[in-house]
C-alpha cells in the first residue's frame, strides 16, 4: 500500500507540468526580499523552474531566496550614493519620529523614489540582460508594486501571466492598481492603529494619513513612469494599465486577523506564507525559559536597531522591567556586550540580552507568556500563527496599522512609541496583557483556527500560480473600474444630472407659485373691482 502510494505521488509529480517563472526580487528591504523570496523557494519546491532578478540597492540586505536560481543586477554607483544620505540609518531613531508629519514625508520622497529609479536603470541599461529574459518566454512573472521598476519592466519580458503583489495589506496607489476599493471610512491608513469609524475627527485622521502616504508614493510612481518614456516612447502603458491586466495579485495579508475590507476574486490572500515550524529550543535557550515560571519576549525586528534606541528610552525599558522581577525577559539586542548592556544585565537579574533570538522557535514554546513587538507583518503573523498575547509598538511603515488590527482582534493593546519614554504606560499595558485573561484566550483560539484554515497559504500560491501559467490571465477577473474616469467611477455625471434636475424643479415651482399667486391676486382685485 506505502509502495503504491509512493509510485503514485511520483507519477503525479512527473505528471505536472513544470513552469518557467521569473521572480523580480530588488535587494532593499527585509521583509519585501523575505516575502518574494519565500514565494520562490516554494514554487521550486513543487517542481517549478524560478529564476529571481535581483537588483541590489542596498548590499547588506539579505536575497531571500535560497533555492531560486538568481541573477543580479549589481547595485549602480548612483544608487549606492542615493542610499547613504538616505533615511535609512535613522530608522532605528524612528521612536522619536513624529507620525503624520507632511515636512518630514516631504523631505524624505524624493530620496526614497530615487533609490528604485536608480536601479531601475541600472537594469534597462543592460540590453543582454532583457534578450536572454525575453528569450525564455516566461509562463509566469511575479513583482511587487513598491518598486515600480519590476511591473513596469514586466511589460519589455512579456511572460504569459503577469502577478503583482504586496509583501503586506495592499496601501496608496497599490489599491488603484490592484483595482480594489479603498473604503477609507472603515479601511484603516497604514499609519492608523485607531480608525474610530463612528467619529468623523478618527475618519477624517484616516483620510489625511493616507493622502500624505499617496504624497510620498507618488515619486515612486512618476519617475518610473518618465524612465519609461524616456526610453520607450510616450505610448508605453501606464503603472496601472500594466497592473490592470495581471492575472492575479498576492497579498500578505491573513483574512483571519485583518481588518474585513473589500477585495477582488483575483486577489489571493497568503498572508504567513514565510511561516516556518518552529524547532525545539537549544540547551542555552531552554535554560533562560526555565528560570522563572514567566518569560516575555522583547524585540524590535531586524530593521530598527534596538542598540540605537536614545538612551532615555533605553533606560524607560529597565525601569519597567524592574518593575516584575518575577518574571524574565528576553530583548533582542544587538550589542550585547556594550557598555549599555554590561551594566542593564548586572543591575536586572532577570533581564537576558540576546545579539540574536530564534523569535518563531521561541514563540512555539508555551513557557513564553508574552511577546513585546513592533508589529511588522511577520512578527504580527507568527504572534497569531503561535497564538500569543502581544504588546504592539508601531515605530513605522505598515506598523500602525499592523498593530491595531491585532488589537482589533483581541491579541493585546497597542502602546503608543512616544508613551515608551513613560514606564507607568509601558507598565499598564504589559500588566493589561498579562492580567486580562482574553488576550490569551482569544490568541489560543485564532491560533487553532489558522492551524485549521481549509486551505493553507501555500496550496494557495501554489495553485493559483500554476493556473496563471496555464491559462494566463482572464479578461472576466479584470473589472472594468480601470476603463473608467473618476467622474464615471464615482457616477459624479448623474450625481450632476440630478442636482441640475433638482434646481430646476425648484425654480419652475417657485415660478409656477409665483403665478398662481399673481393670478389668485389679480383675480380677486378683478372681483373687488
Ligand atoms: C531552468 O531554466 C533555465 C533557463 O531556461 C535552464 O537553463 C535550466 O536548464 C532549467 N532547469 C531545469 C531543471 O529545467
Ligand atoms: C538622522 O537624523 C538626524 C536628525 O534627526 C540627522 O541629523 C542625521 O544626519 C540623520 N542621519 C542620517 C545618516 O541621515
Ligand atoms: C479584558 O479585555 C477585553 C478586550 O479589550 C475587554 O473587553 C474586557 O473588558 C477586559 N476585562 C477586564 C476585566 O478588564
Amino acid at each position: 500500500m506505502r509502495l503504491l502510494l509512493f509510485l503514485f505521488s511520483l507519477t503525479a509529480t512527473i505528471d505536472a507540468a513544470s513552469f518557467k517563472i521569473l521572480v523580480y526580487n530588488p535587494k532593499f528591504g527585509h521583509s519585501h526580499s523575505n516575502f518574494l523570496g519565500n514565494i520562490a523557494d516554494i514554487l521550486v519546491e513543487a517542481g517549478h523552474n524560478v529564476t529571481s532578478l535581483i537588483p541590489v540597492i542596498d548590499e547588506s540586505g539579505k536575497d531571500g531566496t535560497e533555492k531560486s536560481r538568481k541573477i543580479y543586477v549589481p547595485v549602480a554607483e548612483e544608487t549606492r550614493e542615493v542610499l547613504t544620505i538616505s533615511y535609512r540609518s535613522n530608522f532605528s531613531r524612528s521612536v522619536r519620529f513624529t507620525r503624520n508629519n507632511p515636512i518630514l514625508t516631504w523631505r524624505m520622497r524624493d530620496t526614497f523614489a530615487r533609490q528604485f529609479l536608480l536601479q531601475c536603470r541600472a537594469v534597462l541599461d543592460d540590453v543582454d540582460l532583457l534578450k536572454k529574459l525575453q528569450n525564455e518566454k516566461y509562463d509566469v512573472m511575479i513583482v511587487e508594486n513598491f518598486d515600480m521598476c519590476g511591473p513596469a519592466y514586466s511589460h519589455l519580458v512579456k511572460p504569459k501571466s503577469l502577478i503583482t503583489s504586496s509583501a503586506s495589506f495592499p496601501f496608496s496607489q497599490m489599491y488603484a492598481e490592484f483595482g480594489i476599493p479603498i473604503s477609507l471610512s472603515y479601511n484603516p491608513s497604514p499609519y492608523v492603529s485607531h480608525l474610530n469609524v463612528n467619529s468623523m475627527w478618527s475618519r477624517m485622521t484616516n483620510i489625511y494619513a493616507e493622502w500624505l502616504l499617496h504624497a510620498f508614493f507618488h515619486p515612486c510612481r512618476w519617475m518610473i513612469e518618465e524612465l519609461f518614456y524616456e526610453r520607450y516612447g510616450p505610448d508605453y502603458p501606464s503603472l496601472e494599465e500594466i497592473s490592470s491586466h495581471s492575472a492575479y495579485t498576492l497579498l500578505n495579508s491573513e483574512p483571519l486577523i485583518d481588518f474585513a475590507v473589500p477585495t477582488l476574486a483575483r486577489v489571493v490572500n497568503i498572508g504567513g506564507i514565510g511561516a516556518r515550524k518552529p524547532k525545539p529550543l537549544g540547551k542555552e535557550w531552554d535554560e533562560v525559559l526555565s528560570r522563572r515560571s514567566k518569560t516575555i519576549l522583547l524585540s524590535f525586528g531586524s530593521v530598527a536597531k534596538s542598540i540605537y534606541i536614545p538612551r532615555d528610552i533605553k533606560d524607560s525599558i529597565l525601569k519597567t522591567i524592574a518593575r516584575f522581577p518575577s518574571i524574565t525577559f528576553i530583548w533582542k539586542y544587538e550589542e550585547p556586550e556594550d557598555e549599555f548592556a554590561m551594566e542593564a544585565t548586572r543591575s536586572l537579574p532577570n533581564l537576558y540580552l540576546s545579539k540574536w533570538t530564534p523569535q518563531n522557535d521561541l514563540l512555539g514554546d508555551e513557557r513564553i507568556t508574552a511577546f513585546i513587538t513592533h508589529g511588522g507583518m511577520g512578527s504580527a503573523q507568527e504572534t497569531a500563527t503561535r497564538g500569543k498575547p502581544a504588546v504592539f509598538i508601531p515605530l513605522f511603515g505598515d506598523q500602525p496599522r499592523n498593530a491595531g488590527m491585532m488589537q482589533h482582534n483581541g491579541f493585546g493593546v497597542v502602546l503608543d512609541k512616544f508613551d515608551m519614554i513613560n514606564p507607568d504606560a509601558f507598565v499598564a499595558a504589559i500588566k493589561e496583557v498579562l492580567e486580562n485573561e482574553s488576550y490569551r484566550k482569544n490568541a489560543a483560539i485564532i491560533s487553532s483556527m489558522l492551524a485549521k484554515k481549509p486551505f493553507s497559504s501555500r496550496e494557495l500560491l501554489i495553485k493559483t500560480v500554476e493556473f496563471a501559467a496555464e491559462y494566463g490571465p482572464s479578461k472576466a477577473l479584470r473589472p472594468q473600474s480601470y476603463d473608467m474616469n473618476m467622474i464615471e467611477y464615482h457616477n459624479l455625471d448623474i450625481a450632476v444630472v440630478f442636482v441640475l434636475l433638482a434646481i430646476l424643479s425648484l425654480i419652475i415651482t417657485k415660478k409656477l407659485c409665483c403665478l398662481a399667486i399673481s393670478f389668485c391676486y389679480s383675480t380677486k382685485k378683478d372681483k373687488s373691482d
